[in-house]
Protein backbone atom coordinates (compact mmCIF):
# COMPACT_ATOMS: atom_id res chain seq x y z
CA UNK A 1 0.00 0.00 0.00
CA UNK A 2 0.80 3.43 -0.78
CA UNK A 3 1.60 5.94 2.39
CA UNK A 4 2.38 9.12 3.01
CA UNK A 5 3.90 11.20 6.41
CA UNK A 6 3.29 14.55 6.24
CA UNK A 7 4.48 16.95 9.10
CA UNK A 8 3.90 20.76 10.08
CA UNK A 9 6.44 22.74 12.34
CA UNK A 10 5.63 22.87 15.61
CA UNK A 11 4.78 26.37 15.84
CA UNK A 12 6.26 28.09 19.15
CA UNK A 13 3.45 28.62 21.76
CA UNK A 14 4.51 32.43 22.09
CA UNK A 15 2.44 33.92 19.44
CA UNK A 16 -1.16 33.26 18.24
CA UNK A 17 -2.03 31.64 14.78
CA UNK A 18 -1.77 33.64 12.11
CA UNK A 19 -1.26 33.83 8.37
CA UNK A 20 2.09 32.10 8.30
CA UNK A 21 1.05 28.86 10.17
CA UNK A 22 -1.83 28.45 8.49
CA UNK A 23 -0.50 28.34 5.14
CA UNK A 24 1.83 24.92 6.03
CA UNK A 25 -1.34 23.54 7.98
CA UNK A 26 -3.38 24.05 4.83
CA UNK A 27 -0.92 22.82 2.63
CA UNK A 28 -0.26 20.03 4.88
CA UNK A 29 -4.14 19.32 5.41
CA UNK A 30 -4.89 19.43 1.43
CA UNK A 31 -2.44 17.31 0.67
CA UNK A 32 -2.87 14.40 3.03
CA UNK A 33 -6.64 14.72 2.26
CA UNK A 34 -5.10 14.02 -1.91
CA UNK A 35 -3.09 11.71 -1.24
CA UNK A 36 -5.96 10.19 1.02
CA UNK A 37 -8.33 10.43 -2.49
CA UNK A 38 -5.61 8.04 -4.66
CA UNK A 39 -5.73 5.78 -2.20
CA UNK A 40 -2.35 6.43 -0.11
CA UNK A 41 -2.58 5.34 3.86
CA UNK A 42 -2.05 9.23 5.31
CA UNK A 43 -0.45 10.31 8.79
CA UNK A 44 -0.63 13.96 9.65
CA UNK A 45 1.39 15.44 12.50
CA UNK A 46 1.54 19.19 14.02
CA UNK A 47 1.52 20.24 17.21
CA UNK A 48 3.37 22.96 18.89
CA UNK A 49 7.07 23.87 20.54
CA UNK A 50 6.86 25.09 24.23
CA UNK A 51 10.23 24.80 25.85
CA UNK A 52 12.86 27.43 25.31
CA UNK A 53 14.11 31.27 26.89
CA UNK A 54 11.54 33.03 24.27
CA UNK A 55 8.24 31.35 25.89
CA UNK A 56 9.79 31.49 29.35
CA UNK A 57 10.08 34.63 28.58
CA UNK A 58 6.52 35.25 27.41
CA UNK A 59 5.08 33.71 30.07
CA UNK A 60 6.85 36.20 32.41
CA UNK A 61 5.65 38.67 30.38
CA UNK A 62 2.05 37.36 31.18
CA UNK A 63 3.00 37.27 34.54
CA UNK A 64 2.14 32.86 34.82
CA UNK A 65 4.23 30.05 35.03
CA UNK A 66 5.42 28.53 31.69
CA UNK A 67 3.45 25.47 31.70
CA UNK A 68 0.19 27.13 32.27
CA UNK A 69 1.05 30.23 29.07
CA UNK A 70 2.05 26.85 27.23
CA UNK A 71 -1.03 25.34 27.89
CA UNK A 72 -3.19 27.95 26.97
CA UNK A 73 -1.16 28.82 23.55
CA UNK A 74 -0.96 25.28 22.82
CA UNK A 75 -4.97 24.45 23.68
CA UNK A 76 -5.81 28.10 21.14
CA UNK A 77 -3.70 26.42 18.37
CA UNK A 78 -5.40 23.14 18.64
CA UNK A 79 -8.55 24.80 18.22
CA UNK A 80 -8.17 26.48 15.52
CA UNK A 81 -6.91 23.61 13.57
CA UNK A 82 -10.31 21.84 15.01
CA UNK A 83 -12.51 25.28 14.03
CA UNK A 84 -10.80 25.21 10.58
CA UNK A 85 -11.50 21.40 9.82
CA UNK A 86 -7.67 20.73 9.21
CA UNK A 87 -7.34 16.62 9.22
CA UNK A 88 -4.80 16.24 11.75
CA UNK A 89 -3.90 12.76 12.97
CA UNK A 90 -1.83 13.92 15.66
CA UNK A 91 -1.46 16.95 17.89
CA UNK A 92 2.15 16.80 19.75
CA UNK A 93 3.49 18.99 22.16
CA UNK A 94 7.04 19.15 23.34
CA UNK A 95 5.84 19.39 26.80
CA UNK A 96 4.05 16.12 26.43
CA UNK A 97 5.91 13.21 28.93
CA UNK A 98 6.24 10.47 26.25
CA UNK A 99 8.54 13.44 23.54
CA UNK A 100 10.41 14.31 26.28
CA UNK A 101 11.72 10.16 27.72
CA UNK A 102 12.08 9.99 23.41
CA UNK A 103 14.22 12.91 23.14
CA UNK A 104 16.34 12.00 26.44
CA UNK A 105 16.39 8.19 25.16
CA UNK A 106 18.16 9.69 21.96
CA UNK A 107 20.50 12.30 23.41
CA UNK A 108 21.75 9.13 26.16
CA UNK A 109 22.24 7.27 22.66
CA UNK A 110 24.45 9.89 21.41
CA UNK A 111 25.94 10.91 24.32
CA UNK A 112 26.97 7.16 25.13
CA UNK A 113 28.10 6.52 20.79
CA UNK A 114 30.46 9.75 21.92
CA UNK A 115 28.74 12.10 19.57
CA UNK A 116 27.99 14.87 22.31
CA UNK A 117 30.54 16.30 24.74
CA UNK A 118 31.25 19.14 26.92
CA UNK A 119 32.99 22.17 26.13
CA UNK A 120 33.38 26.11 26.40
CA UNK A 121 30.90 28.47 23.74
CA UNK A 122 30.89 31.69 22.90
CA UNK A 123 29.24 33.57 20.86
CA UNK A 124 26.49 36.08 20.02
CA UNK A 125 23.00 35.16 21.15
CA UNK A 126 19.97 36.18 19.64
CA UNK A 127 16.77 35.73 22.42
CA UNK A 128 14.10 36.07 19.42
CA UNK A 129 15.97 33.33 17.29
CA UNK A 130 16.63 31.20 20.21
CA UNK A 131 20.24 30.72 18.18
CA UNK A 132 23.77 31.80 18.67
CA UNK A 133 24.99 34.14 15.81
CA UNK A 134 28.58 34.08 14.25
CA UNK A 135 29.97 37.38 13.91
CA UNK A 136 29.38 37.27 10.15
CA UNK A 137 25.67 36.37 10.13
CA UNK A 138 24.84 39.51 12.04
CA UNK A 139 23.78 42.62 9.82
CA UNK A 140 25.50 45.51 11.34
CA UNK A 141 26.02 43.51 14.69
CA UNK A 142 22.26 43.31 14.90
CA UNK A 143 20.45 39.86 14.27
CA UNK A 144 19.30 40.07 10.53
CA UNK A 145 15.28 38.60 11.52
CA UNK A 146 14.59 40.88 14.95
CA UNK A 147 17.02 43.73 14.02
CA UNK A 148 18.65 43.72 17.89
CA UNK A 149 21.61 43.83 19.22
CA UNK A 150 22.15 40.18 20.57
CA UNK A 151 24.55 39.74 23.70
CA UNK A 152 27.62 38.01 23.80
CA UNK A 153 27.84 34.82 25.83
CA UNK A 154 30.35 32.42 27.29
CA UNK A 155 29.73 29.44 28.65
CA UNK A 156 30.15 25.65 28.94
CA UNK A 157 27.74 23.65 27.51
CA UNK A 158 27.37 20.39 25.62
CA UNK A 159 28.01 20.07 21.84
CA UNK A 160 26.78 17.78 19.13
CA UNK A 161 29.33 16.78 16.68
CA UNK A 162 27.79 17.94 13.88
CA UNK A 163 30.59 18.90 12.25
CA UNK A 164 31.56 14.70 12.17
CA UNK A 165 28.25 13.84 9.55
CA UNK A 166 28.94 17.10 6.80
CA UNK A 167 30.37 15.27 4.42
CA UNK A 168 27.61 12.50 4.77
CA UNK A 169 24.98 14.85 4.65
CA UNK A 170 26.62 16.13 1.18
CA UNK A 171 26.68 12.59 -0.26
CA UNK A 172 22.93 12.63 0.90
CA UNK A 173 21.93 15.26 -0.43
CA UNK A 174 23.78 14.81 -3.52
CA UNK A 175 22.62 11.19 -4.05
CA UNK A 176 18.85 12.49 -4.06
CA UNK A 177 18.20 15.58 -5.82
CA UNK A 178 15.18 15.87 -4.64
CA UNK A 179 15.23 15.54 -0.99
CA UNK A 180 15.47 19.12 -0.37
CA UNK A 181 12.94 20.83 -2.65
CA UNK A 182 12.46 23.18 -3.92
CA UNK A 183 15.20 23.14 -5.99
CA UNK A 184 16.59 26.93 -5.07
CA UNK A 185 16.36 25.78 -1.10
CA UNK A 186 18.96 22.69 -1.78
CA UNK A 187 21.11 25.11 -3.66
CA UNK A 188 21.11 27.21 -0.74
CA UNK A 189 22.29 24.12 1.46
CA UNK A 190 24.75 23.41 -0.44
CA UNK A 191 26.31 26.20 -0.88
CA UNK A 192 26.21 26.34 2.95
CA UNK A 193 27.94 23.39 3.41
CA UNK A 194 31.13 24.22 0.97
CA UNK A 195 32.11 26.04 4.11
CA UNK A 196 33.04 23.96 7.40
CA UNK A 197 30.09 22.62 9.43
CA UNK A 198 30.73 23.45 13.45
CA UNK A 199 29.39 21.91 15.84
CA UNK A 200 26.22 22.19 17.60
CA UNK A 201 25.24 23.59 20.99
CA UNK A 202 23.18 21.75 22.46
CA UNK A 203 22.24 22.21 25.94
CA UNK A 204 21.94 25.64 28.21
CA UNK A 205 22.61 25.53 31.80
CA UNK A 206 19.77 25.07 34.00
CA UNK A 207 20.84 28.82 36.00
CA UNK A 208 19.89 30.58 32.92
CA UNK A 209 17.28 28.69 31.78
CA UNK A 210 15.10 25.83 33.37
CA UNK A 211 12.01 25.23 30.71
CA UNK A 212 13.60 22.68 29.06
CA UNK A 213 14.09 18.98 29.34
CA UNK A 214 17.29 17.72 31.35
CA UNK A 215 19.87 16.72 29.68
CA UNK A 216 19.60 12.80 30.98
CA UNK A 217 23.34 12.68 31.58
CA UNK A 218 23.56 15.61 33.54
CA UNK A 219 20.96 17.39 35.05
CA UNK A 220 22.41 20.93 35.87
CA UNK A 221 21.46 21.18 31.56
CA UNK A 222 18.65 21.28 30.04
CA UNK A 223 18.78 20.55 25.96
CA UNK A 224 18.46 23.53 23.63
CA UNK A 225 15.26 24.11 21.62
CA UNK A 226 16.21 22.68 18.14
CA UNK A 227 17.29 19.25 19.67
CA UNK A 228 14.31 18.94 21.63
CA UNK A 229 11.37 20.18 19.00
CA UNK A 230 13.14 18.71 15.87
CA UNK A 231 12.61 15.12 17.44
CA UNK A 232 8.82 15.54 17.32
CA UNK A 233 8.67 14.29 13.87
CA UNK A 234 10.09 10.73 15.08
CA UNK A 235 8.95 10.90 18.50
CA UNK A 236 4.81 11.68 17.31
CA UNK A 237 5.16 8.55 15.35
CA UNK A 238 6.65 6.35 17.61
CA UNK A 239 4.00 6.98 20.19
CA UNK A 240 1.34 5.67 18.24
CA UNK A 241 3.32 2.59 18.18
CA UNK A 242 6.55 1.01 16.64
CA UNK A 243 4.49 -0.07 13.62
CA UNK A 244 3.51 3.49 12.68
CA UNK A 245 6.99 4.38 13.17
CA UNK A 246 8.44 1.79 10.74
CA UNK A 247 5.49 2.27 8.93
CA UNK A 248 5.49 6.45 8.16
CA UNK A 249 9.47 7.19 8.73
CA UNK A 250 10.22 6.06 5.45
CA UNK A 251 7.78 7.96 3.55
CA UNK A 252 8.21 11.03 5.91
CA UNK A 253 7.81 14.82 4.45
CA UNK A 254 8.38 17.80 6.31
CA UNK A 255 6.94 21.08 5.16
CA UNK A 256 8.15 24.01 6.68
CA UNK A 257 8.92 27.99 5.32
CA UNK A 258 12.16 29.39 4.65
CA UNK A 259 13.40 30.35 7.92
CA UNK A 260 14.08 27.16 9.70
CA UNK A 261 15.59 25.42 6.35
CA UNK A 262 18.93 25.36 8.43
CA UNK A 263 17.58 23.30 11.23
CA UNK A 264 15.61 20.71 9.19
CA UNK A 265 18.40 20.51 6.65
CA UNK A 266 21.33 20.44 8.28
CA UNK A 267 21.03 19.65 12.32
CA UNK A 268 18.14 17.24 11.59
CA UNK A 269 19.65 14.91 9.21
CA UNK A 270 22.60 14.85 11.20
CA UNK A 271 20.92 14.36 14.42
CA UNK A 272 19.11 11.50 12.49
CA UNK A 273 22.59 9.48 11.33
CA UNK A 274 23.44 9.78 14.85
CA UNK A 275 21.10 8.35 16.18
CA UNK A 276 20.93 5.72 13.53
CA UNK A 277 18.37 6.53 12.06
CA UNK A 278 17.08 6.88 8.35
CA UNK A 279 16.80 10.39 6.94
CA UNK A 280 13.05 11.60 5.90
CA UNK A 281 12.27 11.40 2.42
CA UNK A 282 11.49 15.04 1.39
CA UNK A 283 11.94 18.78 3.33
CA UNK A 284 9.79 20.80 1.50
CA UNK A 285 10.36 24.48 1.84
CA UNK A 286 8.12 27.48 1.22
CA UNK A 287 8.16 30.96 0.63
CA UNK A 288 7.02 34.16 3.01
CA UNK A 289 4.08 35.67 3.22
CA UNK A 290 4.34 39.58 2.67
CA UNK A 291 1.57 41.96 3.48
CA UNK A 292 1.62 44.73 1.13
CA UNK A 293 2.12 47.04 4.19
CA UNK A 294 5.69 45.06 4.72
CA UNK A 295 6.27 42.18 7.18
CA UNK A 296 3.30 40.87 9.45
CA UNK A 297 3.61 41.84 12.70
CA UNK A 298 1.76 42.49 16.04
CA UNK A 299 2.84 46.43 16.25
CA UNK A 300 1.59 47.41 12.93
CA UNK A 301 -1.56 45.48 13.79
CA UNK A 302 -1.50 43.38 10.48
CA UNK A 303 -1.65 40.12 11.84
CA UNK A 304 -3.75 38.28 9.87
CA UNK A 305 -5.96 36.03 11.71
CA UNK A 306 -7.67 32.09 10.40
CA UNK A 307 -10.76 32.62 12.29
CA UNK A 308 -11.06 36.07 11.45
CA UNK A 309 -10.55 34.77 7.84
CA UNK A 310 -12.83 32.32 8.18
CA UNK A 311 -16.07 34.17 9.62
CA UNK A 312 -15.55 36.65 7.32
CA UNK A 313 -14.99 34.75 4.03
CA UNK A 314 -15.50 31.19 4.91
CA UNK A 315 -12.77 28.22 5.47
CA UNK A 316 -12.56 27.15 1.66
CA UNK A 317 -12.96 30.93 0.65
CA UNK A 318 -9.29 31.27 2.70
CA UNK A 319 -7.95 28.01 1.77
CA UNK A 320 -8.59 28.77 -1.81
CA UNK A 321 -6.52 32.17 -1.91
CA UNK A 322 -3.63 30.85 0.05
CA UNK A 323 -3.15 27.77 -1.95
CA UNK A 324 -4.33 29.82 -5.43
CA UNK A 325 -2.44 32.93 -4.99
CA UNK A 326 1.20 31.97 -3.44
CA UNK A 327 3.95 29.36 -5.89
CA UNK A 328 5.45 27.08 -3.26
CA UNK A 329 8.94 27.60 -2.90
CA UNK A 330 8.43 31.48 -3.99
CA UNK A 331 7.08 34.75 -1.66
CA UNK A 332 3.86 35.85 -2.20
CA UNK A 333 1.89 38.75 -0.82
CA UNK A 334 -1.50 39.27 0.75
CA UNK A 335 -3.73 42.05 0.81
CA UNK A 336 -7.53 41.51 1.60
CA UNK A 337 -8.41 43.30 -2.27
CA UNK A 338 -6.52 40.20 -4.19
CA UNK A 339 -8.50 37.58 -1.66
CA UNK A 340 -11.54 39.40 -2.49
CA UNK A 341 -10.82 39.85 -6.06
CA UNK A 342 -9.99 36.24 -6.22
CA UNK A 343 -13.09 35.39 -4.33
CA UNK A 344 -15.31 36.83 -6.48
CA UNK A 345 -13.56 36.05 -9.76
CA UNK A 346 -12.94 32.77 -9.03
CA UNK A 347 -15.15 31.33 -6.79
CA UNK A 348 -18.08 33.24 -6.81
CA UNK A 349 -18.24 33.55 -10.73
CA UNK A 350 -16.82 31.37 -12.36
CA UNK A 351 -17.78 28.03 -9.98
CA UNK A 352 -20.99 29.54 -8.57
CA UNK A 353 -22.61 30.34 -11.10
CA UNK A 354 -21.42 27.53 -13.48
CA UNK A 355 -23.33 25.31 -10.46
CA UNK A 356 -26.37 27.69 -10.21
CA UNK A 357 -26.89 28.21 -13.74
CA UNK A 358 -26.88 24.23 -14.09
CA UNK A 359 -28.91 23.22 -11.04
CA UNK A 360 -31.08 26.20 -11.89
CA UNK A 361 -31.63 24.90 -15.16
CA UNK A 362 -32.09 21.33 -14.68
CA UNK A 363 -35.03 22.16 -11.51
CA UNK A 364 -36.50 24.51 -14.05
CA UNK A 365 -36.35 22.56 -17.39
CA UNK A 366 -36.82 18.47 -15.81
CA UNK A 367 -38.09 19.37 -12.28
CA UNK A 368 -34.27 18.53 -11.56
CA UNK A 369 -34.64 14.85 -12.72
CA UNK A 370 -31.69 13.81 -14.46
CA UNK A 371 -32.24 12.84 -18.53
CA UNK A 372 -30.43 10.13 -20.17
CA UNK A 373 -28.01 10.75 -22.78
CA UNK A 374 -27.50 9.53 -26.09
CA UNK A 375 -25.12 7.11 -27.35
CA UNK A 376 -23.10 9.00 -29.00
CA UNK A 377 -21.95 12.53 -28.31
CA UNK A 378 -21.29 15.16 -30.92
CA UNK A 379 -17.73 16.74 -30.85
CA UNK A 380 -18.39 19.73 -28.11
CA UNK A 381 -20.47 16.88 -25.53
CA UNK A 382 -16.72 14.63 -26.05
CA UNK A 383 -14.13 18.06 -25.63
CA UNK A 384 -16.05 18.98 -22.71
CA UNK A 385 -15.28 15.80 -21.00
CA UNK A 386 -11.92 15.55 -21.87
CA UNK A 387 -11.05 18.90 -20.89
CA UNK A 388 -11.98 17.44 -17.62
CA UNK A 389 -9.77 14.79 -18.12
CA UNK A 390 -6.91 16.60 -19.07
CA UNK A 391 -7.31 18.85 -15.73
CA UNK A 392 -7.34 15.75 -13.78
CA UNK A 393 -3.95 14.62 -15.20
CA UNK A 394 -2.73 17.87 -14.61
CA UNK A 395 -3.62 17.95 -11.19
CA UNK A 396 -1.75 14.90 -10.74
CA UNK A 397 1.14 15.75 -12.22
CA UNK A 398 1.14 19.21 -10.10
CA UNK A 399 0.66 18.33 -7.13
CA UNK A 400 3.75 15.43 -6.90
CA UNK A 401 5.45 18.75 -7.65
CA UNK A 402 4.22 20.82 -4.91
CA UNK A 403 2.55 23.45 -7.26
CA UNK A 404 -0.57 23.62 -5.78
CA UNK A 405 -1.52 26.60 -8.13
CA UNK A 406 -1.21 25.41 -10.85
CA UNK A 407 -3.31 22.19 -9.76
CA UNK A 408 -5.76 24.91 -9.39
CA UNK A 409 -5.59 26.43 -12.16
CA UNK A 410 -6.02 23.65 -14.20
CA UNK A 411 -8.98 22.71 -12.21
CA UNK A 412 -10.03 26.31 -13.65
CA UNK A 413 -9.51 26.39 -16.95
CA UNK A 414 -11.88 23.22 -17.56
CA UNK A 415 -14.04 25.16 -15.50
CA UNK A 416 -13.70 27.99 -17.52
CA UNK A 417 -14.51 25.36 -20.40
CA UNK A 418 -17.24 24.54 -18.76
CA UNK A 419 -18.93 28.17 -18.86
CA UNK A 420 -18.46 28.56 -22.70
CA UNK A 421 -20.25 25.34 -22.93
CA UNK A 422 -22.87 26.61 -21.33
CA UNK A 423 -23.19 29.75 -23.67
CA UNK A 424 -21.83 27.83 -27.05
CA UNK A 425 -24.67 24.85 -26.70
CA UNK A 426 -27.04 27.84 -25.29
CA UNK A 427 -29.73 25.02 -24.06
CA UNK A 428 -31.89 27.92 -22.23
CA UNK A 429 -32.80 29.39 -26.41
CA UNK A 430 -33.31 25.38 -27.72
CA UNK A 431 -35.47 24.57 -24.89
CA UNK A 432 -38.13 27.10 -26.05
CA UNK A 433 -37.66 24.43 -29.60
CA UNK A 434 -39.98 21.09 -28.28
CA UNK A 435 -38.16 19.48 -30.88
CA UNK A 436 -34.86 20.03 -28.93
CA UNK A 437 -35.86 18.53 -25.32
CA UNK A 438 -33.57 15.72 -25.58
CA UNK A 439 -30.41 17.54 -26.58
CA UNK A 440 -31.36 19.87 -23.89
CA UNK A 441 -31.60 16.61 -21.12
CA UNK A 442 -27.94 15.62 -22.18
CA UNK A 443 -26.33 18.89 -22.26
CA UNK A 444 -27.67 19.59 -18.85
CA UNK A 445 -26.38 15.76 -18.34
CA UNK A 446 -23.33 16.58 -19.05
CA UNK A 447 -23.10 19.70 -17.08
CA UNK A 448 -23.77 17.74 -14.02
CA UNK A 449 -21.05 15.29 -14.90
CA UNK A 450 -18.89 18.34 -15.16
CA UNK A 451 -20.22 19.35 -11.26
CA UNK A 452 -19.59 15.85 -10.00
CA UNK A 453 -16.31 15.94 -11.33
CA UNK A 454 -15.43 18.91 -10.02
CA UNK A 455 -16.52 18.03 -6.65
CA UNK A 456 -14.01 14.97 -6.77
CA UNK A 457 -11.05 17.21 -7.77
CA UNK A 458 -11.64 20.42 -5.24
CA UNK A 459 -12.09 17.69 -2.26
CA UNK A 460 -8.53 18.33 -1.02
CA UNK A 461 -8.46 22.25 -1.51
CA UNK A 462 -12.06 23.05 -0.34
CA UNK A 463 -12.99 20.38 1.41
CA UNK A 464 -16.67 21.89 2.69
CA UNK A 465 -17.54 23.23 -0.96
CA UNK A 466 -17.05 19.34 -1.93
CA UNK A 467 -19.54 18.06 0.14
CA UNK A 468 -22.10 20.56 -0.42
CA UNK A 469 -21.39 20.02 -4.06
CA UNK A 470 -22.22 16.52 -3.45
CA UNK A 471 -25.41 17.43 -1.52
CA UNK A 472 -26.86 19.32 -4.54
CA UNK A 473 -26.17 16.39 -6.89
CA UNK A 474 -27.41 13.88 -3.89
CA UNK A 475 -24.36 11.84 -4.65
CA UNK A 476 -21.68 10.40 -2.09
CA UNK A 477 -18.26 8.87 -1.93
CA UNK A 478 -18.16 5.91 -4.44
CA UNK A 479 -20.70 7.57 -6.99
CA UNK A 480 -18.16 10.83 -7.30
CA UNK A 481 -15.46 8.30 -8.29
CA UNK A 482 -17.02 6.62 -11.33
CA UNK A 483 -16.49 7.26 -15.26
CA UNK A 484 -18.12 10.64 -16.94
CA UNK A 485 -21.27 9.44 -17.72
CA UNK A 486 -21.82 6.63 -15.34
CA UNK A 487 -22.32 8.82 -12.46
CA UNK A 488 -26.49 9.62 -12.72
CA UNK A 489 -28.65 7.14 -12.80
CA UNK A 490 -31.61 8.11 -15.47
CA UNK A 491 -34.52 9.93 -13.05
CA UNK A 492 -31.91 10.84 -10.45
CA UNK A 493 -33.17 13.56 -8.59
CA UNK A 494 -30.49 16.25 -8.35
CA UNK A 495 -31.15 19.21 -5.91
CA UNK A 496 -32.22 23.21 -6.24
CA UNK A 497 -29.32 25.35 -6.66
CA UNK A 498 -28.20 27.41 -3.80
CA UNK A 499 -25.65 30.24 -3.62
CA UNK A 500 -22.12 28.75 -2.43
CA UNK A 501 -19.85 31.73 -2.20
CA UNK A 502 -22.25 35.31 -1.88
CA UNK A 503 -19.86 37.53 -4.19
CA UNK A 504 -18.79 40.39 -1.55
CA UNK A 505 -19.37 43.93 -2.18
CA UNK A 506 -16.23 46.32 -1.60
CA UNK A 507 -16.24 50.17 -1.30
CA UNK A 508 -15.92 51.67 -4.45
CA UNK A 509 -12.31 53.09 -4.78
CA UNK A 510 -12.21 56.77 -4.85
N1 LIG B 1 9.18 26.13 16.66
C1 LIG B 1 9.88 26.34 15.44
C2 LIG B 1 9.76 25.16 14.51
C3 LIG B 1 10.16 23.84 15.12
S1 LIG B 1 9.86 22.54 14.00
C4 LIG B 1 10.50 21.19 14.73
C5 LIG B 1 9.32 27.55 14.73
N2 LIG B 1 8.08 27.94 15.08
S2 LIG B 1 7.28 29.18 14.44
O1 LIG B 1 6.08 29.31 15.22
O2 LIG B 1 8.11 30.32 14.32
O3 LIG B 1 6.82 28.70 13.03
C6 LIG B 1 7.59 28.90 11.88
C7 LIG B 1 6.80 28.40 10.71
O4 LIG B 1 5.52 29.07 10.64
C8 LIG B 1 7.40 28.62 9.34
O5 LIG B 1 8.39 27.71 8.98
C9 LIG B 1 6.15 28.51 8.48
O6 LIG B 1 5.74 27.18 8.44
C10 LIG B 1 5.16 29.30 9.30
N3 LIG B 1 5.25 30.74 9.05
C11 LIG B 1 5.32 31.72 9.99
N4 LIG B 1 5.29 32.93 9.37
C12 LIG B 1 5.24 32.76 8.04
C13 LIG B 1 5.02 33.64 6.95
N5 LIG B 1 4.96 34.95 7.07
N6 LIG B 1 4.84 33.09 5.73
C14 LIG B 1 4.80 31.74 5.55
N7 LIG B 1 4.94 30.90 6.56
C15 LIG B 1 5.43 31.35 7.78
O7 LIG B 1 9.99 28.09 13.87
Amino acid sequence: MNRIYITTPLYYVNAEPHLGHTYTTVVADALKRYYRSIGYETFLLTGTDEHGDKIAQAAAANGTTPKEYADRISGIFRSTWDTCGIAYDHFIRTTDDYHQDYVRRVLQKIYDAGDIYFGEYGGFYCYGCERFYTEKELVDGKCPDHQTTPDFISEKNYFFRMSKYQQPLIDAIQRKPDLIRPERYRSEVLAFLREPLEDLCISRPTSRLQWGIPMPFDDKYVTYVWFDALLNYVSGLDHQGSDAFATFWPVAQHFIAKDILKPHAIYWPTMLMAAGLPLYDHLNVHGYWVMDSGKMSKSLGNVIRPLEMKARFGMDAFRYFLLREMAFGQDAKFSEDALVTRINADLANNLGNLVSRVLAMQQKYFGGKVQPLPKDWPAEDVELRDKFAQAEKELHGYLAELQFHRALESVWSALDHANRYVVQTAPFTLIKDPAKQERVGAVLHHLLEAVRTLARLLAPFLPETARELGALLALDGDALRVPWGEGFGTGHQVNPPKVLFPRIETEPKR
